[in-house]
């Protein structure tokens, strides 16, 4: 069971407002690379793929590269802006064994329930030697994310609600995974606090269905307040996690 529900009103407000600008895509694929050079005929795993923002990214990157979304959501599935989504999970991933040359999670690793079968499934699908690169916020490391800025409550959902990278490692470190790296990512979310401000969805973002209606209004007012005197980019600092 994800933290939230990801129905037919999460999957238009993901395919709305959570797709990323090139320039965000762009600092991600830099930091991608370092750890993966992708070869023609290698199959990535977009593993949680939502509506398909990365894999239609990937594909546009790396075309010579075999992309397979899976998603478990048919709402989301049904709203994929790539073909052939497939149905699946991180503990039951439709691929053969030693299969896959990377397993890309984005912002998915929070909703897993059981992360240790989740790593075992990932280690039967990925070849010996090859990455799994794991996008996320995680606790203790809220420092550049807007929503933790505007609404102090979601540290707290992030804090009770995410995995800690040292959780992840010890759960990865079960099926004999090891981090190779762990850093910051800064991505241009938006392109000023006002746009980020008028298009904000509450759907969209799992810390902001963590926290109570009262906490949301007054983050929303903060951040409408904030948006009127703003200027330049809006930058959101996530991690990459990546284990072998
Ligand atoms: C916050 S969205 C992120 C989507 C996309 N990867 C991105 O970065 O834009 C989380 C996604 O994880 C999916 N998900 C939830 N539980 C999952 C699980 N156990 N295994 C794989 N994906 C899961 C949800 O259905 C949802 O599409």
């Amino acid at each position: 069971m994800a933290l939230i529900a990801y129905d037919k009103a999460d999957a238009a407000a993901f395919e709305a407002t959570r797709h990323l600008g090139d320039d965000a895509l762009g600092a991600w694929r830099e930091a991608i690379t370092r750890y993966l050079d992708p070869q023609p005929g290698m199959r990535l795993l977009d593993l949680g793929c939502d509506t398909g923002s990365w894999s239609q990214a990937f594909r546009a990157w790396w075309p010579a590269t075999d992309v397979l979304a899976v998603e478990p959501s048919a709402a989301m599935r049904e709203r994929a802006v790539v073909p052939s989504v497939l149905a699946g999970d991180a503990a039951d991933i439709p691929a053969d064994d030693a299969s896959i040359d990377a397993v890309w999670l984005s912002t998915v690793v929070h909703h897993i329930p059981d992360l240790p079968a989740a790593a075992r499934e990932i280690r039967r699908v990925l070849k010996p030697g090859t990455p799994v690169l794991i996008r996320s916020a995680f606790p203790g490391r809220h420092e550049g994310i807007t929503l933790c800025r505007f609404w102090p409550e979601a540290i707290t959902a992030l804090n009770d609600n995410y995995p800690t990278v040292a959780t992840i490692e010890a759960a990865f470190a079960t099926a004999g995974f090891t981090t190779v790296g762990l850093e910051p990512v800064a991505q241009i979310s938006a392109p000023c606090l006002q746009e980020a401000a008028t298009g904000l969805r509450r759907e969209a973002h799992t810390l902001l269905q963590l926290i109570s209606d009262d906490a949301y209004a007054k983050g929303a007012e903060r951040l409408r307040a904030a948006a009127r005197t703003a200027t330049g980019p809006l930058i959101d600092v996530l991690d990459l996690l990546v284990l072998h």
